[in-house]
């Protein structure tokens, strides 16, 4: 990232992909429907779980991998759809501003213990993320 700082947008598309903070929402179908075999009734409430769509093989080569050069990276992080993240362009820019002017400061990072994440089940982070670093 330091060496080429091109590579920052796709790093912060596939973290907000990889971590996929908000887990869930719900929508009530507005008509029956089919979805890939199952049958879905007019009236019924769906749970849009987007860390399990942020790892759909149909949509994902190698889901598992943290890829910063994944293009595209159609992830639903954001949602989907007539509600879709209003915040969204203001989290990238944070996130790329943030790179942007912490790596050219750092000489070095690494982890110092070990990670714990919130057990929430609607947004996750870390709760606990000890780290050690060298500025410039
Ligand atoms: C990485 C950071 C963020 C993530 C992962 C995220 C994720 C989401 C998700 C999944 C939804 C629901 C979309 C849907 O129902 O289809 C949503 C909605 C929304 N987000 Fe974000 N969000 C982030 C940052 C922000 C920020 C910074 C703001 C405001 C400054 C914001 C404001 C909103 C609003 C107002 C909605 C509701 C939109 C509506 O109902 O029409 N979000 N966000």
């Amino acid at each position: 990232m330091k060496a080429d700082p091109t590579l920052i947008p796709g790093l912060i598309e596939e973290a907000i992909r990889w971590t996929t903070p908000v887990k869930h929402f719900m929508r009530t179908a507005t008509e029956d429907t089919e979805l890939r075999g199952r049958g879905i009734a007019k009236g019924d409430w769906l749970m849009l779980c987007y860390a399990s769509g942020n790892r759909d093989e149909a949509v994902f080569e190698e889901p598992y991998q943290f890829r910063v050069d994944r293009t595209p990276n159609r992830h639903v992080s954001f949602g989907y759809g007539a509600h879709l993240c209003l915040g969204q362009h203001l989290a990238r820019l944070e996130l790329r501003i943030l790179f942007e002017e912490l790596l050219p400061r750092l000489k070095s990072l690494s982890l110092d213990g070990e990670v714990k994440l919130t057990q929430a089940t609607f947004v996750n982070g870390p709760k606990r993320l000890p780290i050690r670093f060298d500025l410039v």
